[in-house]
């Protein structure tokens, strides 16, 4: 099956982050200057202070913050009577990612971060994105949120910094370091159910050499992450994305670029050699 549109249309991506939003930074950048098959069409985020917000107001991109923090505690009681789009206990059956073992305080916060994603579709479908971007969003989302948009194919990507499958989770540079490993990695990454488990789309590594601390490997890795996100969003854009399905089950990307091989070269190229990202 091939994602994307095999249009000269620019792709429309919502981004959602939580922080600095440079990834964001990034993407708006490369989508004036050309380099960009895609527009950010509108860019939300849980936390108001986030800075992804202020840089897409200051590029005339329509920005919300959605308000996770003002949604209450709930009692079992609570559940009951909330109206929901989805049932918490038919959620928490196929959810993988709140681990709490109390089935009442796991269905809590599911149905509260079930409340907040009712919001954020609200917003994300009037603005008829074709790609949900996460970059940096530090929330979890539910098989809700995924569902909702993966109806009609795979439409959330996310970024991760790490080499998938190692290091999932919100501390990727952090514990590539702690580990001791002499690369890191990048990855960019179709989002499913799991914790950073979803189809790999696109992976780059970068040398973490003696005396790296976390703020040199950080900076390495980010130049890398803002190359690979936007060429992940000119292959969909491109339809050299194609999704197969392997014998054990598990979707796996293809990507059909002619000049596929030179791109890793490059990447790789800037992580060791290149000025930007090897001092
Ligand atoms: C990036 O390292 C990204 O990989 C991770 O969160 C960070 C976001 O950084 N998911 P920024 O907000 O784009 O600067």
């Amino acid at each position: 099956m091939r994602c994307g549109i095999l249009t000269r249309k620019k792709l429309r991506l919502a981004v959602l982050v939580s922080g600095g939003g440079t990834n964001l930074q990034a993407m708006i950048d490369r989508s004036g200057a050309g380099a960009l098959k895609a527009e950010i069409v509108v860019v939300l985020s849980d936390r108001p202070d986030a800075f992804g917000l202020e840089r897409a107001s200051m590029a005339n991109i329509p920005a919300f913050h959605v308000d996770y923090k003002s949604i209450p505690k709930l009692a079992a009681a609570d559940l009951e009577k909330l109206d929901l789009p989805v049932d918490p206990a038919d959620l928490d059956r196929r959810q993988k990612i709140v681990r709490n073992p109390d089935p009442v305080e796991r269905r809590s916060r599911l149905a509260r971060l079930v409340l907040a994603e009712r919001e954020l579709i609200r917003i994300i479908d009037s603005f008829q994105p074709d790609y949900i971007c996460l970059a940096g969003f530090m929330r979890l989302v539910t098989p809700y949120f995924i569902n909702h948009f993966n109806a009609g194919g795979l439409k959330i990507l996310n970024i991760h910094p790490a080499l998938l499958p190692s290091f999932p989770g919100q501390h990727g540079y952090e514990e590539t370091l702690q580990y001791g490993c002499k690369w890191g990695g990048i990855t960019v990454h179709f989002v499913d159910e799991g914790e950073d488990t979803g189809p790999i789309i696109a992976q780059t590594v970068y040398p973490i050499r003696p005396g790296d601390d976390i703020g040199k490997i950080r900076e390495r890795g980010l130049l890398l992450e803002y190359e690979l996100y936007s060429q992940v969003i000119n292959w969909l854009a491109q339809g050299y994305v194609l999704l197969k399905s392997s014998p054990g089950g598990r979707t796996r990307v293809e990507i059909t670029d002619p000049n596929y091989g030179a791109i890793l070269a490059g990447w790789i190229e800037k992580a060791t050699v290149g000025r930007d990202v090897s001092s």
